[in-house]
């Protein structure tokens, strides 16, 4: 049967991570942004979800990044290789990173979202976040807006639950 396996990111993932990036985003980031986050950014925790099949070699599927700044946890970046999404995958590393970021001292998430992204919007508002504002423009590419999003406070028994789901 096959396993998902949420763990933190290390250097040999990012040729997938950025795969899965290229996949996932119109702006993705650039390719040595993960390495900075990695190997600079003390205020980032990176994890990855990892697909694991019987008789294959396990797959990086997912990726998220989340900047710690005092008692914030801020999203900037979680995203699902296409042909694996929903299959909880993006709720489960949300829900696994979360827990981490509260684990360092977070009790509130915020994000930004493109107005147009109903499938994030809706995985982010079953977690409890609600949108605080709007960023006009604030995809440059675009000009697109997105929607400010906030989860006060984070609550660890609720993420347990998204986390056993799927
Ligand atoms: C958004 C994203 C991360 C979701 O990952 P995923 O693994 O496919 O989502 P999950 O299977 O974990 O879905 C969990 C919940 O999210 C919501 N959701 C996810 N995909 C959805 C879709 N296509 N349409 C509507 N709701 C969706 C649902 O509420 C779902 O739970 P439910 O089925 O019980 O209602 C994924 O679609 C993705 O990588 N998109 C491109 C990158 C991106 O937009 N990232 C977010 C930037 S802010």
């Amino acid at each position: 049967m096959a396993h998902l396996h949420l763990r933190p990111m290390t250097l040999a993932d990012l040729d997938q991570v950025n795969t899965i990036e290229q996949t996932s985003f119109p702006t993705p980031w650039p390719e040595n942004a993960f390495y900075h986050e990695l190997t600079q950014n003390q205020a980032a925790l990176c994890w990855v979800a990892e697909w694991d099949e019987p008789g294959q070699s396990p797959i990086v599927v997912a990726d998220i990044v989340i900047w710690i700044i005092l008692d914030e946890a801020h999203i900037a970046t979680l995203a699902v290789l296409p042909e694996y999404r929903g299959r909880f995958i993006g709720q489960r590393l949300l829900a696994r990173a979360l827990r981490e970021a509260s684990k360092a001292g977070a009790t509130q998430a915020l994000l930004e979202v493109r107005v147009t992204n109903q499938a994030a919007q809706k995985l982010y508002r079953k977690f409890g976040f609600e949108v605080v504002g709007i960023r006009p423009g604030y995809y440059q590419n675009t000009q697109e807006d997105a929607l400010l999003m906030t989860l006060k406070p984070i609550v660890a028994d609720k993420l347990a639950l998204l986390l056993e789901q799927g």
